[in-house]
């Protein structure tokens, strides 16, 4: 007998598209033919100038978007020059803390750091209209005395506000995003995963984004953060008491998520209203709606009732394995055996670990107001920072994101470093765990009359280390872990001033 041949070819350029999407995913798109390359971003990537291309297509488009594809392409001309002194166990750390502008640092990062990030979160500005806005010189520095260090300066000022009257209020924004997204993509290990905080000012706009930058199919949630713990009775609409956090990965299919410990509600919603000696249970619909007419047949109640399934469905399995199912007491009719049947679930029987829903609700995980406070108790009491995460909330993500063992965890608008505090407080809570952070953060100075400044804090950064220290005592002082309180800082600097050039990982 001659077997039989195959006689579909495979659709090549079918597989040609998909290796494309998989080096270059926001080049892969939908037009009128179905699934297609976007030649025109596919040139982008492959060019140093703006390449020109009009072609309608499913995009999101803004003004600046393919100078933002140069701008993540180009090289940085800039170094990274340790600062030992404000280090902590220099020789020995692991965790860095990096000043400077984030696409710099980012780029630098590809080289030591490519595919070995495991989680990445970053709470960005949210472009309320009041937010500061780090413009990307496109055409370059020619002005050698361009900050690299973000601090104002009337003449080279490169932080600047964003108002919602900017006829380029979401195009800016989004250019700042854009390249930044896309390098922080390549520092992801294939099991890896970034989470980005943001409100409903882009929360749209952001989505679209990440679904171009890591593949729409990459999306794993779209987490609801409950932040504020209670209402604003003078909004003009509607008080808002959330944040988003989106959560994409870098392959799917080599993620695992992080389940979540099962919670004193979650273990109540168990009963055990038959006394079954295999504890409590829930149950569950028997029913599916793939319809199977082996599975479509009559059950009989202890009551003697006959009972089918109804609209199209039919039962979850064949009649022989019912039929033991219950034999083996596991299908409830309820207290008097006149009900429809019901699959029992133990709690004995359960996976240990909860899947996270997509909810997050300040009890578990903090509120704004959390954050502030925690912050302010290392500081002598005084908000040195607005809007500092709570630390629960990023344990929480650390958790979610599966982040164990030797994780790195980068955060590269780290602000006050709550991402830090948070490793730490988890890596102690294991008492030896091992997992390492880089914080970038802009040296963003501080305002004139603010305490911060007063108190000798002059930019953000110098906000940032030393609530890493503080915090570090702190937990050493509650805990008596023997993990890595230290951090070796490393400052953005210009590689003209022929300074020695360092990588993260020559140490
Ligand atoms: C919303 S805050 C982050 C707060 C942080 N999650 C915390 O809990 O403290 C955003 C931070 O990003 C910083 N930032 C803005 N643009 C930046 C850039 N281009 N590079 C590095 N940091 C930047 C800002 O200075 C600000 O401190």
């Amino acid at each position: 007998m001659s077997e039989k041949l195959d006689l579909q070819s495979p659709n090549i350029v079918n597989e040609n598209v998909a290796k494309i999407a998989a080096l270059f995913p926001n080049c892969v798109t939908e037009s009128a033919e179905g699934l297609a390359v976007d030649f025109d971003l596919l040139k982008q990537e492959l060019s140093d100038a703006v390449v020109e291309g009009t072609k309608e297509r499913y995009r999101l488009e803004w003004p600046g978007k393919k100078e933002a594809i140069v701008t993540a392409n180009l090289p940085t001309t800039k170094t990274l020059r340790p600062v030992r002194e404000d280090s902590v166990d220099f020789d020995n750390t692991e965790n860095l803390y990096i000043e400077g502008d984030n696409l710099e640092v980012l780029k630098l990062l590809q080289e030591s750091y490519l595919g070995k990030i495991k989680m990445i979160y970053i709470d960005p500005p949210y472009n309320t209209g009041k937010d500061f806005v780090y413009k990307d010189n496109f055409a370059k520095d020619t002005q050698e005395e361009l900050l690299e260090s973000g601090q104002k300066d009337e003449n080279n000022q490169r932080l600047v506000a964003n108002p919602e009257t900017s006829g380029r209020y979401h195009s800016d924004w989004l250019s700042m995003m854009y390249p930044r997204l896309k390098l922080a993509r390549n520092l992801l290990k294939d099991d890896g995963v970034i989470f980005v905080s943001i409100d409903d000012n882009e929360v749209h706009n952001l989505r679209k984004i990440c679904d171009e930058i890591f593949g729409e199919q990459n999306f794993v949630a779209n987490i609801i953060w409950e932040r504020a713990f209670a209402p604003k009775n003078d909004a003009k609409y509607i008080s808002d008491s959330h944040d988003h956090i989106l959560i994409y990965t870098r392959s799917i299919n080599d993620f695992a998520i992080g389940k979540l410990p099962r919670s004193v509600a979650a273990d109540s919603r168990y009963k055990n209203m038959d006394n079954d000696p295999r504890g409590p249970w829930t149950s569950d619909n028997l029913t599916v709606k793939t319809y199977s007419p082996s599975y479509d047949y009559q059950i009989q109640t202890p009551s003697g009732k006959i009972i089918k399934p109804t609209d199209g469905r039919c039962w979850f399995t064949s009649k022989e394995r019912m039929q033991k199912l219950i034999e083996d007491n596991r299908i409830w009719f309820g207290k008097d055996g006149n009900n429809v049947p019901r699959l029992k679930r133990f709690l004995s029987e359960v996976q240990s670990g909860m899947v996270p829903i997509s909810l997050w609700p300040f009890k578990e995980v903090g509120h704004n107001q959390e954050g502030r406070q925690e912050l302010k108790k290392l500081f002598e009491d005084k908000g040195y920072f607005d809007g500092p995460k709570p630390t629960r909330l990023l344990e929480r993500i650390i958790k979610v994101g599966y982040a164990n063992d030797e994780s790195i965890i980068l955060d590269f608008y780290s602000g006050s470093a709550t991402t830090a505090h948070a490793v730490m407080k988890l890596n102690a809570e294991e008492k030896d765990g091992k997992r390492k952070y880089i914080m970038v953060q802009l040296p963003e100075a501080t305002d004139e009359k603010s305490e911060a400044y007063k108190a000798g804090y002059k930019n953000i950064c110098e906000i940032g280390k030393e609530r890493i220290r503080r915090a570090a005592k702190k937990i050493k002082e509650e805990t008596g872990a023997d993990i890595d309180y230290g951090f070796r800082v490393y400052r953005l600097g210009r590689s003209k001033m022929q300074d020695v050039y360092f990588k993260p990982t020559d140490f």
